[in-house]
């Protein structure tokens, strides 16, 4: 693994993963960060790595839909390995909008597959990051585990689904050495504020109404963003070739009760006697359209194969992830502004969400 495509790197996981990978990990080899800096892309993030490791990080931008481009990425830099994460990830723009989902999610990934099978000799290890969404919706009880149906239920699961199939596919048909991770829900710096967690966050340091969706009894299984990144890096080396593995953090909760603890702890840290306690800002709204009840991940195979486990605990990455949120109010400045703004205006108000 010298020379490792890593599409999505200005995202919220690809932008953690590109750190780990260059600060804490064991790699030495390059690796050429291909995204198109889509809303949810931020190039500021990795900006302090890419001076610091001009050696060892290249930043193309580039659309991975886009075969010409691609294959002169793979043969300019010898790509050997592929960590593919660069994906439209967020359920609720899938609902509304579902054509970017089918392009970069399924069109995105079979390109870079065929031009993985072009030059099959080279390539090492195309790793593919997938979702526990796949999977659909758990009841009370149970878990998700590498054995268990896909039944994806959004237009953004359904395409990470199919994405997975083909992933799968050109392993057994033409022989690509490859892996696939279907992890839980992360939490952590990098995420953009569309998301539960940051979105609550910020809503709550402003005071804001902090919208939950249905009941707020919906559970997520979370895991902090740079365990999902050891399992990731564990998987690439350890991983066997053709495998699924399914990446959690064993830490299921509601939805209501993760914002009021995020509320909690924005109190703590920025009391403002003269308002009220923040939990007093939770408005239930209307429910997100197909909303899965449960998710919840068994990571038994590679805790026993790979001697992997999560090493951070709810407790301190929540604490850490307000933390962060509340003193880096320039990169929410910042990602907020523009085009998100814009889509903010015309989607979510339509919906009287927000
Ligand atoms: P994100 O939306 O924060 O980042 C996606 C990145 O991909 C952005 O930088 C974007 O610009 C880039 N991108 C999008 N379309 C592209 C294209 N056509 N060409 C090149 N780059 C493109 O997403 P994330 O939360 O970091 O998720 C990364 C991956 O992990 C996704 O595949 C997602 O399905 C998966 N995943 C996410 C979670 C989670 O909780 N966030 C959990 C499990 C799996
Ligand atoms: O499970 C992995 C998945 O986790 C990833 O594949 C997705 O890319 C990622 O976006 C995430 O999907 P979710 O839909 O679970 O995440 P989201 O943060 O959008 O929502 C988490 C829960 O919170 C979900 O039950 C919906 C609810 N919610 C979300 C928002 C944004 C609210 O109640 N209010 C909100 O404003």
């Amino acid at each position: 693994m010298k020379n490792m495509l890593v599409t999505g790197g200005y995202g919220f996981i690809g932008t953690n993963f590109i750190q780990y990978l260059l600060e804490e990990s064991d790699y030495g080899g390059r690796i050429i960060n291909v995204d198109n800096l889509t809303y949810a892309a931020n190039p500021q993030n990795l900006a302090h790595l890419a001076r610091r490791f001009s050696d060892r990080y290249v930043f193309i931008h580039a659309n991975i839909c886009s075969r010409e481009t691609m294959a002169e990425v793979f043969d300019r830099f010898h790509i050997d390995t592929i960590c593919h994460f660069a994906a439209e990830s967020h359920v609720d723009r899938s609902i509304v909008q579902p054509d970017a989902f089918m392009h970069t999610n399924i069109l995105g990934t079979f390109t870079l597959l065929e031009l993985a099978r072009e030059r099959k000799a080279r390539i090492e290890l195309f790793h593919h990051i997938s979702t526990d969404e796949v999977f659909g919706s758990l009841g009370d009880e149970g878990y998700f585990d590498e054995q268990t149906a896909y039944k994806p239920n959004s237009p953004y699961s359904a395409s990470k689904a199919a994405s997975d199939h083909l992933v799968r596919a050109y392993h057994t048909t033409y022989g690509i050495p490859v892996t696939i991770s279907t992890c839980s829900n992360n939490y952590g710096p990098y995420q953009f504020p569309e998301k539960l967690i940051p979105l609550m966050i910020i809503n709550a340091r402003d005071y804001k109404p902090l919208p939950v969706y249905g009941d707020g009894r919906n559970v997520r299984d979370w895991l902090f963003v740079l365990d999902h990144c050891t399992a990731i890096w564990r998987i690439m080396k350890q991983g066997k070739r053709g495998e699924t593995y399914a990446i959690g953090g064993n830490n299921e909760l509601e939805n209501i009760a993760l914002v009021e603890m995020i509320c909690d702890i924005v109190d703590e840290r920025k009391r403002e006697t003269a308002r009220g306690p923040r939990q007093e800002l939770i408005t239930f709204v209307a429910d997100r359209p197909g909303h899965d009840r449960r998710y919840a991940i068994d990571a038994t195979k590679i805790r026993t194969h790979l001697n992997w486990k999560p090493m951070e605990s709810f407790q301190t990455g929540i604490r850490k992830t307000v933390t962060w949120y509340l003193e880096n109010r320039q990169w929410i400045d910042h990602i907020q502004s523009g085009e998100y703004q814009r889509w903010i205006e015309t989607n979510y108000t339509r919906r009287g969400e927000v």
